[in-house]
């Protein structure tokens, strides 16, 4: 069958063992549906769908179940659900869990689906589902879950000229000229079906950068016809505001977050936003980062400027998600900015704000150690932001599952309380005494019919959404569900391919910036290398600034001896990362500036190491190609060739970083190529 990829990992192909597809044939009949709300008509039709073709039979509706039924519904909607008395499993599950049981009704063996409110019911129908594609066994359905992360929202960098920034996967998909009239464009319903299947509960639909036009009335009622669509997926909207607002859009001398002209202003504003759309979510700022206005240009801080938008939300229970992304060009280090400007407004945020942080101090670079605000912001909201786009993994070119980045993130270990005091046990809110937390992916779908145009690019967006729900499972388990739904359950494919997707993301780091090295980008575009010194505009742009390769070494020297950042994590870190011999490898340049001669565990120099990954770097990129020719069976054609020729150009990508960088830094350091080292290309 052709396969475009626009059903992501929502295919429903028919189940391709056929024992199993016999016993799901009789285990899976017929729906029942309960009352018909519109979240619970989704679920039906959902379910529907998705029996009908993993099983390939049609699917009954019955009033009452039989054999083979699902029955779905809460304890007030489904007299059945009631009578499953599931109110001990439901009770410890809060609004979004659910349970999904095999039970015998009336001497009819059925499959529940429980929840304690519709979009509950939602999730555990898409859960179920995904257990059907990816081949359970019938006697190991039954399960209960619930979201560990309250705020499970996608970031749009959309532009309202539909131009999306960072994007790469065509035009925004929110036709701004055709709204509001035109809001059943099935885009936005398969959007939102994308979302709800993995548990997200959230979209800022707009770009950080923000255009202030979006709280016109002109946009609201546009946002407010996305909103309509999104809602019975239990997707909140939410809008990226610029600071300075009341300036731009009416003329206001000052955007002063203490002025009462200007926080009333908000407030009428907030009121109007209300009017269009009932429950919406609240607000995204960026602020005094990268041009942005903010707060401080008004003399005040970051907690002035979230409190005042706080205020104004608060009555309608909307919250402020407010970026901790800041950084100037007069900062010594950008690795510490963040840090040095929030730390000391720990306590300082209304309850309804949370700081948002990307998991790395600097910018989403191919590895970064964890920003050290994670275990340090005790007293304020967080939440993580990862990304999904790949704007410093080759766009929508190159291959690189982020599961592997999103769990290092999650995974690593803050010793805020002690050791195992990870960023995803702080994010679950099992350490600090948060009121919210959140995860937040800026994803990139825009009106390529596929959605993210590399086809891989949706399985970040899978992790991301199932790390959300549950911080613990691993990138591997998440890849290998992702690949049995959107391609095959085939072992023969699954095997082979879970090396592409455990080495994806590596190669990508290899080819780049090994051993801790960042942002070699060339300027703007973050697509190619740019190692060298260049010595116009910003320094904190440049190449060298992060690198600081000279004759005598590379690296850059965050401990005591230079900018000290490495005192902003708790004193188990701060200590590791003083000494080059207990920092890990894979982020030593972060840390330390040293000799090319320094002595690498392998027992080569670094500068043999250096070498020798963006050599490994470049093998994995040839491995990946090769793995993906010897699966060629399992694929459809249009997938197959789209993804070979896209890895002929990473090849070539790989080589290009590879080559670029070790000859810079060769211009530099004039050390030849270790004996044995690959010809460039
Ligand atoms: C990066 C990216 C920008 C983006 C910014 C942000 O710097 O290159 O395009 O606006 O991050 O996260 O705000």
């Amino acid at each position: 069958q052709a396969e475009d990829g626009y059903r992501m990992w929502l295919r429903y192909q028919p189940t391709a063992d056929t024992q199993l597809r016999s016993q799901y044939q009789q285990q899976f009949t017929n729906i029942v549906q309960p009352g018909d709300s519109p979240t619970l008509q989704l679920a039906a039709r959902e379910l529907a769908t998705g029996l009908r073709g993993i099983t390939g039979q049609e699917i009954a509706t019955p009033d009452t179940p039989t054999t083979g039924s699902v029955v779905f519904g809460t304890p007030e909607s489904s007299a059945v659900i009631k009578s499953l008395e599931l109110n001990d499993q439901l009770n410890a599950l809060g609004d979004e869990g659910f349970v999904i049981a095999r039970r015998e009704y009336r001497g009819k063996p059925i499959t529940a689906i429980a929840a304690n409110s519709d979009v509950g019911v939602l999730y555990g129908s898409f859960h179920l589902l995904r257990l059907l594609q990816t081949q359970t066994p019938v006697d190991q359905l039954a399960t209960q879950s619930a979201p560990a992360v309250e705020h499970r929202v996608v970031n749009h960098w959309d532009n309202l000229n539909r131009v999306v920034e960072r994007g790469y996967a065509g035009l925004s998909l929110w036709d701004w000229g055709t709204l509001p009239a035109y809001k059943d464009n099935p885009r936005y319903k398969d959007y939102a079906r994308i979302n709800a299947s993995l548990g997200i509960n959230g979209t800022v639909i707009n770009n950080v950068n923000a255009d202030a036009r979006i709280l016109t009335d002109q946009f609201l009622e546009k946002a407010a016809a996305l909103a309509d669509v999104f809602r019975p997926y239990g997707i909140k909207l939410y809008l990226s505001v610029k600071f300075n607002s009341p300036m731009l859009l009416d003329g206001f001398e000052t955007a002063d977050p203490l002025d009462p002209k200007v926080q009333k202003w908000w407030q009428e504003r907030v009121k109007k936003v209300y009017e269009y759309i009932p429950d919406f979510g609240g607000f995204l700022v960026k602020a005094n980062s990268e041009g942005q206005p903010g707060p401080q240009d008004f003399n005040r801080n970051h907690a002035d400027g979230a409190n005042m938008l706080a205020e104004a939300l608060e009555p309608f229970g909307g919250v402020v998600f407010w970026r901790a992304f800041v950084y100037a060009p007069e900062q010594g280090d950008r690795f510490r900015e963040a840090y040095d400007e929030f730390m000391p407004l720990d306590g300082k945020f209304k309850d309804n704000v949370i700081v948002q942080i990307k998991n790395g101090p600097i910018d989403f670079q191919p590895r970064e150690p964890f920003s050290p605000l994670f275990g340090s912001l005790e007293k304020t909201n967080i939440a993580l932001e990862l990304q999904v786009t790949q704007e410093y993994f080759g766009f929508s070119y190159h291959l690189a599952y982020q599961g592997p980045l999103f769990t290092e993130a999650l995974n690593a270990d803050t010793y805020a309380k002690g050791e195992g005091t990870t960023i995803g046990k702080i994010l679950a809110g099992d350490v600090f005494d948060y009121k919210h937390t959140g995860m937040a992916a800026v994803i990139n779908p825009g009106n390529s019919r596929n959605w993210t145009s590399h086809p891989f690019v949706q399985s970040s967006w899978y992790a991301f959404g199932r790390l959300a729900w549950d911080v613990n499972l691993t990138s591997s388990a998440i890849g290998e569900e992702w690949l049995r739904q959107t391609f095959s359950n085939d072992s023969d494919f699954i095997q082979p391919m879970q090396e592409i997707m455990a080495i994806s993301r590596e190669a990508g780091v290899n080819y780049r910036m090994p051993l801790g090295l960042t942002h070699l980008y060339a300027q703007g575009h973050h697509y190619g290398p740019a190692p060298w010194h260049d010595k116009s505009g910003r320094p904190d742009w440049t190449a060298y600034y992060y690198h600081q390769a000279t004759e005598d070494g590379i690296g850059f020297d965050r401990t005591q001896s230079g900018s000290n950042a490495i005192e902003q994590y708790h004193d188990e870190l701060t200590n590791k990362f003083t000494d080059p011999d207990t920092t890990p490898e894979d982020i030593l340049l972060w840390f330390h500036h040293l000799g090319w001669n320094y002595q690498m565990n392998s027992g080569r120099s670094l500068w043999q190491e250096l070498v020798h990954k963006y050599d490994t770097g470049v093998a994995q990129v040839e491995q990946m190609q090769k793995t993906w020719e010897s699966v060629k069976d399992y694929v459809d054609a249009e997938r197959y060739q789209r993804v070979k020729a896209l890895l002929q150009v990473q090849l070539r990508d790989a080589k290009h970083w590879r080559d670029a960088c070790i000859s810079y830094f060769q211009s530099v350091n004039g050390l030849p190529l270790p004996k044995g080292s690959p010809e460039p290309a």
